[in-house]
């Protein structure tokens, strides 16, 4: 396995529900046109970039020097009964005009993302956070690294601050060849380019106990051909920004409601599409355009969190990945700006007899085990045990 240290430079930000209006204009832009030129009317500290192509801002009386190029290769947006989370490069982040209704988190994160170098040994097949959990997300907890996770359809992105990354490339050098994206281009990163700044203190602190919930609905993680994307535009506008069920002033579900969550997420990274939606709302789209894997599970959500998990605690993504991982179980893991969401999938059959006891390793070299649907309330227990006995 590769370790690729992407290009992009992310922020991460919350937007107050009840700001919603302010943003939906750069919000619909960078879903649906990324790489739109834009006019330049007051942003006259951007660098200058190239001219548009000729022909456009033609006949308005605006020069080509009044453009720029706006180009947002990593956008993801998730909207969650507090708000929505918006994790961006800088590139698109200057779309978003600063204001009251804007939270966003101080550092600057770079994304990793564990790519295959086709050298791998045969039989893993577990997906998601449970196929990074020994190699990336235990390593960086060890070392007290504060990570963000962002799985998606495609892979699974772990964001780390930018200040980090001294640490980061020490503790998994040995474990990956790094390589650092590099205008398209792949470096590979030595440990000798970051020998300042690796010593880190390492308080031996317990890690907290957050709470898990697991609201009953069903989550289904598709994606769709960037070419059908204006195919279901309206409706995903509609399902983001106006089907609330609640006043947009008020958080949409009240966090204590275990019955159901509002929770959608939906990314649009250097051209792949991936989106998270619950299997209720699936229905309103048409099904021929949203593309899943063959399978076609649904995922139960546990969510991670009681109080707002800042970005400074490490571990946490951890606590949760590492059983998960012991127990060959497959979960998607979306960080947001206050919490933590790990997605199980349920078995689509129901009489596939549950065995969360099975030994790690037994069943390595078939498809990794899912979750039954009655299984959920033992993944939990074993999630709040695990919890338990780091203390
Ligand atoms: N930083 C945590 C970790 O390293 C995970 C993120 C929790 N915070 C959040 N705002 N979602 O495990």
């Amino acid at each position: 396995m590769d370790l690729h240290i992407l290009e992009h430079r992310v922020r991460v930000l919350s937007l107050a529900r009840r700001g919603l209006w302010l943003y939906t204009h750069p919000l619909l832009k960078l879903l649906f046109l990324p790489q739109r030129c834009r006019y330049r009317p007051f942003s006259l500290h951007h660098p200058p970039l190239p001219p548009p192509a000729p022909g456009d801002g033609g006949g308005f009386g605006i020069s080509s020097t009044d453009f720029f190029f706006f180009r947002c290769k990593f956008f993801s947006l998730t909207e969650t009964p507090e708000d929505y989370t918006v994790m961006l490069d800088e590139e698109g982040f200057k779309e978003l005009p600063p204001s009251e209704f804007m939270q966003v988190a101080d550092s600057t994160w770079l994304v990793l993302s564990v790519v295959s170098n086709g050298r791998e040994p045969p039989g893993c097949q577990a997906t998601g956070v449970t196929k990074i959990a020994r190699s990336v997300i235990a390593p960086l907890a060890e070392h007290h690294v504060s990570v963000l996770m962002l799985s998606t359809y495609q892979t699974d992105f772990i964001l780390v601050r930018e200040r980090d990354l001294p640490v980061v490339i020490h503790t998994l050098a040995g474990e990956f060849d790094i390589y650092k994206e590099e205008s398209g281009e792949c470096v590979p990163v030595t440990c000798d380019d970051v020998s300042n700044g690796f010593l880190k203190p390492k308080p031996a602190a317990s890690p907290t106990l957050h709470p898990v919930q697991s609201p009953q609905t069903r989550f289904c993680v598709l994606t769709v051909a960037p070419d059908t994307l204006p195919a279901i535009a309206t409706m995903l506008i509609d399902v983001l920004f106006y089907s609330h069920s609640s006043p947009p002033w008020e958080s949409a579900t009240s966090s204590q409601d275990l019955d159901s969550i509002t929770f959608f997420s939906f990314s649009l990274i250097e051209g792949y599409i991936s989106i998270v939606m619950d299997a209720e709302t699936q229905k309103r789209f048409p099904s021929d355009l949203l593309l899943t894997s063959s399978t076609g599970e649904l995922w139960r959500m546990v969510r991670i969190g009681g109080q707002p998990l800042g970005f400074d605690e490490c571990g946490i993504v951890a606590q949760i990945a590492e059983p998960l991982a012991a127990a060959d179980i497959s979960a998607y893991y979306i960080s947001t700006f206050n919490f933590d969401h790990a997605l199980v999938s349920p078995c689509p059959s129901p009489g596939t007899p549950a065995s969360p006891g099975v030994s790690p390793g037994a069943d390595s070299a078939s498809v990794p085990r899912q979750v039954p649907e009655e299984g959920i309330a033992e993944v939990i227990q074993l999630l709040q045990q695990r919890q338990e006995s780091s203390r």
